[in-house]
């Protein structure tokens, strides 16, 4: 699946025959590019080992509760997942995960997350169909749980009927549809990413810290989102996301080519390249050599990217990225509004913050208002960034939907 990559999936194990299919699940979710960890019932281990899970996921397995020996993992976990996946789902478990019942390790993570849940109930036909077991289902899809399967067929006691345990091919799907949320379906996205380089002299440039994680992890959310994407790149050292147009280029000359090639084909356009603002004026033809006195650099401004496409009479929905070391509100909003763009996403840099580092915290503001995301990984504040660009994107395209619709009505 070409969205599971770096997602982080918590599977739940409990004590049922199917538990072993649950380690193929672990195998092709790790191949998938997916951080899985594993948390077992202590009845789970009845059926499958710890050590089983613990190779298949890279990850160390915890169980009960004297697993969790800084009394605090069920929090940790609950807060490192972005879904939570119980695989197979005992008719105790579901009872358990319906009562809100935090008296093992699994059922207390559960408790304790904003992840999406996901369960995979996998029991005897008669206890599939109990009334009991029907209610546990009903209350947790109430809740928002997505109960997958499950399936029916022959079981492992001989029975037949409903009550076996989805295959791993059919959870992973789930797994990946669930990251596709399909709010910019249809839409067209331009994102600029990473730094660019303005050459001194045939071996040298001016560059900056920017890794580009952050336009890549935008890239890949919109894509998961449904939108068609190109990524027009700086040089980084990360692999193209799959599933999306990548240009690569080098200096801000060549990305403002690049981008103006493409604007006219573009609904929305998110600038997260760190640009440069001045490159050297006149770059040399040679090698330029080494000399025992001070030098000095002439540079000259570069053509602002973001503003000249938000200054475009027929343009994208434009997002803006300012990364600032000091009153990061202030300039936010100004920037907006010099730039004339719908969003601007501020982050504070320098010190270890922002560039080149795994994680980020973002204020975002457009017109009217503004929403902070907290300190959180980059793939996850990408989507959080993503979901809140589609909600603006989408107010305004009803807004000009019924404004045309009103001017052909008053004609
Ligand atoms: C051989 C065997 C197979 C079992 N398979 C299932 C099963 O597929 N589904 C289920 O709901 N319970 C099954 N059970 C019963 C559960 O293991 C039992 O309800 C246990 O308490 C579940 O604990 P847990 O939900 O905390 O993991 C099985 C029991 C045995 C002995």
């Amino acid at each position: 699946m070409k969205n599971l990559s770096q997602k982080r999936i918590l599977l739940g194990v409990s004590g049922g025959i199917a538990a072993y299919k649950s380690a193929e699940l672990v195998r092709r979710l790790r191949a998938d590019g997916a951080l899985v960890r594993v948390v077992m019932t202590v009845n789970a281990s009845e059926f499958v080992t710890a050590r089983t899970f613990h190779a298949l996921s890279g990850e160390p397995v915890l169980s009960g509760w004297s697993d969790d020996s800084s009394g605090m993992a069920h929090i940790e976990l609950a807060r490192w997942a972005d879904r939570i996946l119980v695989a197979p789902a005992t008719a105790n478990t579901l009872a358990r995960l319906a009562q809100g019942r935090a008296d093992d390790l699994l059922a207390a993570v559960c408790l304790a997350s904003d992840a999406p849940l996901m369960v995979a109930p996998a029991m005897n036909q008669g206890m599939w169909r109990h009334a009991a077991t029907r209610a546990n289902v009903a209350l947790l899809r109430e809740r928002g749980v997505q109960i997958c399967g499950p399936a029916e067929g022959e079981q492992a006691c001989g029975d037949v009927g409903p009550g076996r345990m989805l295959e791993p091919q059919a959870l992973l799907q789930a797994l990946s549809d669930s990251f596709s949320s399909m709010r910019l379906a249809g839409v067209k996205v331009m994102v600029t990413a990473g730094p660019t380089r303005e050459a001194l002299d045939p071996v040298r440039f001016l560059s900056n810290r920017s890794s580009g994680k952050t336009g890549y992890a935008i890239a890949r959310a919109a894509r998961e989102a449904g939108a068609s994407v190109t990524l027009i790149s700086g040089p980084v050292a990360l692999d193209a996301p799959s599933g999306l147009q990548c240009i690569g280029v080098e200096s801000a000359q060549d990305m403002l080519e690049a981008v103006m090639a493409r604007v006219s084909d573009c609904d929305l356009f998110i600038a997260a390249a760190a640009v440069a603002d001045y490159r050297p004026a006149e770059p040399a033809q040679q090698k330029i050599k080494k000399r025992a006195t001070a030098s000095s650099l002439p540079l000259e401004p570069v053509t602002d990217v973001l503003a000249r496409v938000a200054a475009l009479q027929r343009r994208p929905f434009c997002v803006g990225f300012a990364a600032e070391t000091e009153q990061l509100e202030q300039h936010a909003q100004r920037k907006r509004l010099r730039k004339g763009v719908e969003m601007i996403a501020a982050n504070l840099v320098g010190g270890g913050r922002g560039f080149d580092s795994d994680d980020n915290e973002l204020l975002l503001v457009w017109e009217g208002g503004q929403c902070w995301l907290p300190r959180d990984s980059k793939p996850r504040l990408a989507r959080q960034l993503v979901d809140k660009i589609a909600t603006l994107y989408s107010q305004r395209f009803n807004k000009e939907i019924s404004s045309e619709h009103h001017a052909k009505h008053s004609a």
